[in-house]
């Protein structure tokens, strides 16, 4: 298969390494969902795939989240279309599930940013292996007036509880690697130097491991967590409401012009 934003390497032992590419900010554009979606569908098809990992070719940005300068372009169809815009937030929680439901261990390799978008695939992985010291993580969207749309409320609150989720996402805070391994996000700190060696050896001893019996121990656990279907919905119509707020238009403008945005009403 081609793909226009990511590379595949098959390395040893059924390692398969994908490397997003997509300039200037690996932002979660048309084209990069294609190829997460595609990639999917070739892993899901592919019983010599025993581990993946998701890495960046960016020097300091793992993923920067959803493509905000393409919903800056779309801004006026955003404005009145309240079900397009929950059918692109359900787009994204449906591709990103796939990876959490992956019969075989997901690795994400964070060698630098991953906010919004990207912490929300960061946390659909197993595992989140991060570099100190490039790059932030975080669900920034409510500084931009808008929330975490591809799953992020729910697997936030899953992984870290509902008081650290409710103030990392309140406050759009953005962690460094030594932070979020403190609060739990990430499992193992690097450094960028030694992320790609460190993060292959981890998938390696994985790759050797059961594999299978680690697919079906990933399909209990995430039945353990309770039906997340209900909770993706409500996700998905809030992230559409946002746009009737008013925010959005005031977080991403102050975005672009590189200012902290005032949400308080104008006297
Ligand atoms: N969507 C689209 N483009 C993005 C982007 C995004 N999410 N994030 C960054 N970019 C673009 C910038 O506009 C800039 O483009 P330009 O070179 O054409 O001006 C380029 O990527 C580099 O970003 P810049 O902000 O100049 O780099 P930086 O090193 O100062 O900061 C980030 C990098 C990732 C920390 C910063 O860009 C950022 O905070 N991005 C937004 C992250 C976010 O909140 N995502 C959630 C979206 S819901």
């Amino acid at each position: 298969m081609s793909y226009e934003t990511i590379r595949i390497e098959r390395k040893d032992k059924g390692v398969v390494w994908v490397t997003i590419d997509n300039p200037p900010a690996n932002a979660l554009s048309e084209n990069l969902m294609n190829d997460l979606e595609q990639l999917v569908d070739e892993l899901s098809s592919d019983r010599n795939a025993r581990v993946v990992v998701l890495a960046s070719a960016n020097e300091k940005i793992f993923v920067a989240g959803a493509d905000l300068k393409g919903m800056i372009a779309g801004g006026s169809q955003f404005a009145g279309n309240e079900s397009g815009i929950s059918e692109q937030s359900g787009r994204m929680q449906k591709c990103f599930d796939r990876f959490a439901t992956m019969p075989v261990p997901v690795i994400a390799a964070i060698n630098g940013h991953a906010l919004g978008g990207g912490c929300e695939l960061a946390m659909a992985c197993d595992f989140r292996i991060m570099a100190q010291g490039r790059g932030k993580i975080g669900l920034t969207e409510v500084s931009l007036g808008l929330i975490p749309g591809a799953g992020g409320t729910q697997r936030m609150t899953r992984l870290l509880g509902r008081a650290k989720a409710t103030e990392l996402i309140f406050f759009s805070k953005r962690l460094d690697a030594q932070e979020a391994f403190e609060v739990g996000l990430v499992n193992k700190v690097t450094t960028p130097e030694s992320l790609e060696e460190e993060t292959l050896d981890f998938a390696e001893e994985l790759a050797e491991g059961a594999v299978r019996a680690m697919g079906l121990a990933k399909e209990a656990i995430n039945a353990a967590e309770g039906s997340i279907e209900e909770g993706m919905n409500v996700e998905a119509n809030a992230f559409a409401q946002t746009f009737k707020t008013g925010e959005p238009g005031v977080g991403l403008a102050a975005f672009f012009q590189r200012k902290k945005a005032n949400f308080l009403p104008k006297k």
